[in-house]
């Protein structure tokens, strides 16, 4: 209680910036009737986002995954790719890292998007696979150099003795691939480097089904709608051939209004 009253008289001390009215709010509705497939208005309203430049990162998105005994964990991650065709969302990640042994044992996830400026949030669960190793080889090479080197570097979610520890396997990786190790001064240099794709990284697919809109509106009067697909796996078990496993969209999807 002391909290949440806290919290209140911080937001009345705090500048009105976003002036959005009520006419607006009321103005923004979600499409009636519902268009049959929810990812490409979703997909529009992260280039919305993107486009705005309202926030340093509008197409992070907390990810949020469970032990198989319900022990949910969430963190933030950056969209790599809205896939709208297949209706899937793709992440980069260490496969060692916390979310990835939870991926690792229960194959399912929730994300979230929410642009405060827009007052809207996306909602999406579903089935994660490993993205081809293709795939992660190319966006691997796409990184800069010194993302490279620290993707090696670090065993991420793993535990660190101190800060020391971290830059001496920086310096380690850096060497093992001919690279200089990454400074402030060295920041926009290009060296001729060939730094592969440690195993140990690379991207998941977050196939969709189930998805919510919401847009807030006046009075808390707020519009949601809720799309939800069986999807169809082939070629193995989930989450146990995470690498060779196929989904597609098995069955339409079918959209139903949510009270708020
Ligand atoms: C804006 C932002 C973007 C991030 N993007 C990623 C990302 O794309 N991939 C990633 O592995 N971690 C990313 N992180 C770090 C994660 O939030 C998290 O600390 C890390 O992945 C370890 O999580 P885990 O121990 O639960 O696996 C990002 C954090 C922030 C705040």
């Amino acid at each position: 209680m002391l909290a949440f009253i806290g919290c209140e008289a911080r937001l009345q001390d705090w500048p009105v910036t976003d002036t959005i009215s009520a006419m607006e709010l009321f103005n923004d509705l979600l499409p009636d009737p519902l268009p049959a497939e929810p990812m490409a208005l979703a997909s529009a309203w992260l280039a919305t986002a993107l486009a705005a430049r309202q926030q340093p990162n509008p197409d992070a998105m907390i990810l949020a995954t469970a032990t198989t005994d319900g022990r949910p964990s969430a963190r933030v991650v950056l969209c790599k790719e809205f896939d709208v065709e297949n209706g899937r969302v793709s992440f980069v990640t260490n496969y060692d890292s916390r979310k990835g042994r939870e991926l690792a044992v229960n194959a399912r996830a929730a994300l979230v998007f929410h642009w405060d400026h827009s007052h809207r949030q996306i909602r999406i669960e579903g089935v994660v696979v490993k993205s081809p190793p293709a795939e992660s080889d190319e966006y691997f090479a796409s990184r800069n150099w010194q993302r490279r080197v620290g993707a090696w570097a670090s065993a991420q979610s793993r535990p660190l003795t101190s800060r020391e520890q971290l830059n001496a396997a920086v310096r380690a990786a850096a060497e093992k691939f001919g690279a200089p190790v990454p400074t402030l001064d060295n920041i926009n240099q290009a060296p001729a480097v060939d730094i592969p794709r440690p195993s140990f990284w690379g991207g998941f697919h977050v196939w969709a089904d189930a998805v919510e809109l919401w847009i807030e509106g006046a009075s808390r009067i707020h519009e949601r709608a809720r799309w939800t697909r069986e999807l169809t796996t082939s070629g193995g078990n989930l989450p146990g051939d995470a690498g060779s496993v196929s989904i597609t969209g098995g069955s339409p999807w079918s959209s139903t209004r949510l009270q708020p």
